[in-house]
């Protein structure tokens, strides 16, 4: 048994992954029929719509006429689309309460720079993205549910130059991507994303070595200071220099902040 898997078991309060998120992963799974069922979820919780709402009507999607229903959302960005929506809002409390702001903005940035990356770039299986970004580092949160204090003890080390992930190593004996891998595997989410998760600061040990550099690298551009990377593998597995990559960093910055904004207001 590894370290991670150690971990896990012992973690009581696992949390568990959204009701409807389960349901609108589940639905998708089953595709045509979805729309309206998962307009019928989403009618269940007020709440949640009117946030799912708020985000449709946002400069980040840029319509012109007001939508007032998720059906509506659906027809207009698409089952995927408004998955991520729903994902992300659903996901807010979790990553707030256990990672606090700096988690849910990077998380937010992430999945932004994931979305805009998959289009500039061709990798395979894109329309994931956005939510591969935005739980990237969802064993962050088992490691501080596990053990707060000893989280923060990672984040100084991390402060001070060591790699999150030896430092996690050395407090842990596990990190994040390995557990995150887990947790993914328990809430049964897509390969894909299992595999971005494990190996989003390793990608070439990956089996699907572009869209994991490509996470690699939107997560590299979601820091407040652009986090040092490999830009050799990156323009081996994306094409993409230096110079391109800043400039598209100014953008994805830009649009993570309008959603932030909006997903912060009420
Ligand atoms: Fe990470
Ligand atoms: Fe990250």
């Amino acid at each position: 048994m590894t370290n991670a898997e150690d971990l896990i078991d012992k973690i009581k309060d696992i949390p568990a992954m959204p009701n409807v998120i389960v349901k609108a992963l589940g639905i998708i799974k089953d595709g045509q029929s979805g729309t309206k069922e998962l307009g019928e979820i989403m009618a269940y919780d007020q709440a949640l719509t009117s946030q799912v709402l708020k985000l449709v009507n946002s400069a980040y999607y840029g319509f012109a006429q007001e939508i007032t229903s998720v059906s509506k959302a659906l027809a207009l960005l698409g089952m995927s689309q408004t998955r991520n929506i729903i994902i992300t809002v659903a996901m807010k409390p979790m990553l707030t309460s256990t990672g606090g702001r700096e988690m849910w903005k990077h998380s937010l940035r992430c999945a932004v720079a994931c979305e805009y990356l998959a289009d500039k770039v061709v990798v395979a299986d894109t329309s994931d993205a956005f939510t591969i970004g935005f739980l990237h580092d969802i064993g962050k949160i088992l490691l501080n549910i596990c053990n707060v204090s000893a989280y923060h003890r990672v984040k100084e080390m991390v402060k001070n130059g060591e790699d999150v992930i030896d430092a996690e190593n050395s407090v842990f004996m596990t990190n994040h991507a390995d557990i995150g891998f887990l947790l993914a595997k328990k809430w049964k989410l897509s390969v894909l994303l299992a595999n971005c998760i494990k190996y989003h600061h390793d990608p070439l040990a990956s089996s699907m070595p572009e869209i994991t550099t490509l996470v690699y690298l939107a997560n590299a551009l979601a820091h407040d200071e652009v986090a040092p990377f490999d830009e050799k593998m990156v323009k081996e597995q994306l094409g993409l220099d230096k110079n391109e990559i800043m400039a598209y960093r100014e953008e994805i910055l830009e649009r993570a902040n309008s959603l932030f904004s909006t997903l912060n207001a009420g």
